[in-house]
């Protein structure tokens, strides 16, 4: 639309992007974690700021760390810790993406020295993490918009619409697991964007920085809630 038209299109926006793995403790030397770079999640930090807006980066440990200006970074490494972060920002934020690879589930206890080796074999007890998507869209207030990701196996397209619906989403961002040159660490990708009212996008295999770019101009594109 012509009024977004401007290369600063993001002008005075605050950004909330969660962004990389989180690192759930076993004992003070291990923890359950995943392979998530955050490359998506700094490409879309670094494509929000250059079109003008203030960005906040919950960011796991390990991750790419996005780098500009406006961009600050808020350094997390457990679920629980994303959360608490997350939700200290929201209230304050007009656009929250939700593109961290959050643990599913913790140690129930976090042992507190190193666990020592026994046995033939060994069971850890994990219990539930909070949704950090799912709780912030109960509270999502008028005009807020929220962003999710998704990355399925198999009935890809009903699970992400599952997702957008669930959690609350204006737009959600599958990405293509049976793709070459699509996932985790790489510098490419191929999406498909559902919005809330219905619309599908496509895109062909691109840089993460490319996604990016389709990622903002879908949401410049999001009907306006008045
Ligand atoms: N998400 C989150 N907090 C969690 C789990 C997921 O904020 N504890 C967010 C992710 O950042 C992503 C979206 O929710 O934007 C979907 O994540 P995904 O792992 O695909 O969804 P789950 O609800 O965990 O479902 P699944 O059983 O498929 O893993
Ligand atoms: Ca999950």
């Amino acid at each position: 639309r012509s009024h977004f038209s401007s290369k600063k299109a993001f002008l005075g926006k605050k950004v909330l992007i969660t962004s990389g793995p989180t690192q759930e403790a076993i004992d003070p030397v291990r923890f359950i974690s995943n392979h998530s770079s955050g490359k998506m999640g700094a490409a879309l930090a670094e494509a929000f700021a250059n079109q003008g807006a203030e960005v906040h980066v919950v960011l796991g440990h390990g991750a790419i760390k996005p780098q500009h200006g406006n961009v600050h970074i808020v350094p997390v490494k457990s679920a629980s810790e994303m959360y608490e972060a997350s939700s200290k920002l929201h209230q304050n934020m007009d656009i929250c993406i939700f593109a961290a690879a959050v643990a599913d589930y913790a140690p129930k206890d976090i042992a507190k020295e190193k666990i020592k080796k026994a046995g033939e074999g060994m069971t850890i007890e994990l219990v539930k993490n909070v949704d950090i998507a799912a709780s912030l869209g109960l509270k999502k207030k008028h005009g807020q918009i929220h962003v999710g990701f998704a990355l399925e196996t198999e009935n890809e397209a009903f699970y992400a619409k599952e997702k957008l619906r669930k959690k609350n989403f204006d737009l959600i961002v599958l990405n293509s697991m049976k793709e070459a040159g699509a996932g985790f660490q790489l510098d490419t990708n191929k999406v498909t964007l559902f919005s809330k009212d219905g619309s599908e996008h496509t895109s062909e295999v691109v840089p993460k920085t490319e996604i990016a770019e389709l990622i903002l101009k879908e949401i410049k594109n999001l009907p306006l809630e008045i």
